[in-house]
């Protein structure tokens, strides 16, 4: 084996403002799966996390529940601790941002920063909702499109036509907090100077270590342009930590977050002197000290927040004397049955509402492991494939070798196993077999390709199952002249599958040990567990108890059920719910039928349609006008699955120029009303009407 290593793992700091939902886990999962599977590699691991707990949303979530933020965050940190508990996810060390030791790390740092020279001040204008008496995040404005008209869009970008702009951009702009009019006010901000780290960001872009190839070449994407001043400070009111100096600035929550890795290490560190094997936080942390102690630092991330974790960190972490990431392990995001997580449909799925169904939390664990291999594309779980290959695989293939092995065990040899036989020639050592493997197992691990390590598993759980139906011990058991060959049987079937549970340990901890246990092993379970028991061979075992059983689909019926939030196909906007429906005129005056002529509107049949994962709202539609085919983006990604669009009519404008979208052309736009009752809703032409008629 390698010389060990000594890790510093966290996890990305899930936001105090809600509950973990299963896209939340993926990242979870991934990083305990990594941090075990290097701990029984014989490497020193430590696993931190937090919560997040800063920010203009906590603050106003805080607000509205009519609590402060700290009793706030208190109670969803809470909910969060016990939702990673009881999926297993085992951080050696649980802190918040809002601690006294990530206050004083974060001014430790904002002041080299600023001693650096990598602080710089200057007055900007923002919108502020005088109502509320407070600057308005992007986020928190909304108004018309300034480039395409589509009311209701946010302050930064418009999901209907995907155009970017400032909120002062915005038309007809109302604070989403309030519902007033925003007004221009002038303040004076706080930038960090990213530009001052050009060449260090540029060293990691040539790091194969630092990230995949997906990730930095998306680094390499920025660092193509220019690298802008990042806004550090935010005015009162805030829920954050001030400016070290400066009363009534606060330090931007993303600031903070990611320091609240380092402090939650200090903060476990300081507790647990000897768990850091001799070294100290600084070993860890430092510029000058991790390169001779030979630590390392890894970060596991989903891809939404790459930009923070490849460009800002390291060169927070650079500028004040602290040691870069030594890499960035990004998850993609988490898809349910296709489309993105949808509360109309069920499929935003609460990490808790898995566990009050009765699902095992290691099935989900399984299944994302399953779909792992380690790149940074989105993930599926397909509900009916979930529950196939958990009961097929996990259950039907490898935890079935232990039932039926276990009863003749039991009744016709008192639990004893006999002593391992050295019958390779037979293709029967699976423990060798298993063994042979586990030097690729390691590495797959090592590159967060969990599938390969859940593909070896079930390759030899079907070698075991084809021996034991090729041996048949159902009929050795009614021969008593055969008793010796039905042991030796059982026995290698059941130290096979001893040997895949500890090569699955990482992804199924539980069942590792509750397969200890079975086999009397204890001493081998928990934190004391290495691979290198892979082919150890325990000499019992107990009478069976189930260790896992299958899953009932009425259970997931269940689970979509209780996840459904609404029958509407989307809620009213917060602040609209104050405005009494009215129909509002379009345009300023009536027009002639000449310049409606000039709308070319045509009946299409929607042949195609597929969510843009990268865009909140859009559906991409392949449009057939009988003569010609079109592509066209449009904002209803909230209220139609796409799967049910297909084939459907529907009415486009034919002759609206092309627009160059960041995910391609749209050639054209599909009709659907909408206002603060609900939709949008998709318009639909009686029965008769073909791809290509006119409307009009
Ligand atoms: N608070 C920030 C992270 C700060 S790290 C210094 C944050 N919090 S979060 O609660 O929104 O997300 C926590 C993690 O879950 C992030 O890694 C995020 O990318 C990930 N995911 C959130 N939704 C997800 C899916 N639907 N699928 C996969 N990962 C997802 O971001
Ligand atoms: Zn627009």
């Amino acid at each position: 084996m390698t010389a060990s290593r000594r890790l510093l793992v966290s996890c990305a700091l899930p936001y105090a403002n809600g509950h973990l939902h299963i896209g939340h886990l993926v990242g979870y999962i991934q990083g305990d799966i990594f941090t075990r599977a290097l701990r029984m590699a014989g490497h020193a691991v430590h696993f931190v996390c937090a919560d997040d707990t800063h920010g203009t949303p906590i603050m106003l979530a805080a607000e509205k529940a009519g609590v402060t933020p700290e009793a706030f965050i208190a109670g969803i940190q809470a909910s969060h601790e016990r939702d990673f508990r009881d999926f297993h996810v085992a951080f050696d060390h649980y802190g918040s941002t809002n601690s006294a030791s990530n206050r004083e790390l974060t001014w430790k740092i904002y002041r080299a920063l600023d001693a650096g020279g990598h602080i710089a001040k200057r007055s900007i204008s923002q919108l502020y909702d005088p109502v509320k008496s407070m600057f308005l995040p992007d986020r928190y404005v909304k108004g018309d499109c300034p480039n395409c008209g589509s009311a209701d869009q946010y302050g930064d970008n418009c999901e209907v036509c995907g155009a970017t702009y400032a909120p002062t951009d915005l038309k007809n702009p109302r604070s989403v907090v309030s519902g007033a009019t925003p007004e221009l006010r002038d303040s004076e901000h706080y930038f960090f100077r990213l530009a001052n780290f050009r060449a260090l960001l540029e060293g990691l872009l040539d790091d194969p270590t630092f990230a995949g190839p997906g990730m930095r070449a998306k680094l390499g994407e920025w660092l193509t342009g220019e690298l802008r001043d990042w806004d550090i400070s935010r005015d009162a009111p805030y829920f954050g930590f001030e400016i070290p100096g400066v009363a009534g600035k606060y330090l931007y929550v993303w600031l903070d977050a990611p320091i609240g890795y380092l402090s939650a290490f200090k903060d476990y560190a300081a507790a647990n002197p000897a768990a850091l094997g001799g070294l100290a936080f600084d070993d860890f942390t430092d510029a000058a000290r991790a390169p001779a102690a030979g630590t390392e630092m890894h970060h596991f991330i989903g891809k939404d927040i790459v930009n923070f974790h490849g460009l800002f960190w390291p060169a927070v972490l650079a500028g004040s004397g602290h040691r870069v990431p030594t890499s960035l392990h990004v998850n993609g995001y988490l898809t349910v049955d296709g489309a993105k997580m949808s509360k109309s449909r069920g499929t935003f799925i609460s990490a808790r509402s898995v566990l009050a169904q009765g699902i095992n939390a290691e099935f989900l664990r399984y299944y994302f492991a399953a779909k792992s291999s380690g790149g940074i594309d989105d993930l599926d779980l397909n509900l009916d494939d979930f529950v196939a290959r958990v009961n097929a695989d996990l259950v039907g293939k490898l935890v079935n070798i232990a039932s039926r092995a276990a009863g003749f065990v039991t009744s016709k040899f008192d639990g004893k196993l006999c002593a391992p036989p050295a019958s390779a020639a037979e293709g029967t050592a699976f423990r060798a077999l298993a063994r042979g493997r586990l030097g690729a197992v390691i590495r797959a691990y090592d590159n967060r390709d969990f599938a390969s390590v859940v593909r070896t598993a079930m390759d030899l759980s079907d070698q075991i199952n084809q021996y034991w139906d090729q041996r048949k011990p159902w009929q050795l058991a009614k021969d008593e002249a055969r008793r010796q060959e039905l042991h030796e049987v059982c026995t290698h079937a059941l130290l096979g599958f001893h040997s895949i549970t500890v090569l699955l340990a990482p992804i199924l901890p539980k069942l590792a040990d509750d397969v200890a246990r079975w086999f009397g092993v204890e001493h081998q379970a928990g934190g004391a567990r290495r691979f290198a028991h892979v082919d150890d061979a325990p000499h019992s075992v107990k009478p069976y108890e189930h260790l896992m059983t299958r899953i009932d689909p009425k259970q997931i019926e269940a689970l979509v059920e209780a996840n459904k939030e609404t029958l509407q196909p989307t809620a009213p906007p917060p602040a609209a719910k104050v405005a009494p429906a009215k129909a509002a005129p379009a345009a300023d005056g009536p027009i002639g039928i000449e310049d409606f002529g000039k709308v070319d509107l045509r009946i299409a049949r929607i042949v195609e349609a597929e969510a843009v994962p990268e865009a909140d709202k859009l559906l991409r539609l392949k449009l057939d006008l009988g003569s010609e085919q079109r592509q066209v983006f449009a904002g209803i990604k909230s209220a139609y699955d796409p799967a049910t669009l297909v084939g459907r009519l529907t009415v486009m404008v034919a002759n609206l120029a092309p627009r160059k979208m960041r995910f391609g052309m749209s050639e054209g736009m599909v009709l659907a009303a909408s206002d603060e009752r609900g939709g949008p809703f998709l318009l639909a032409p009686d029965d008769g009407a073909l791809p290509g008629m006119r409307v009009k």
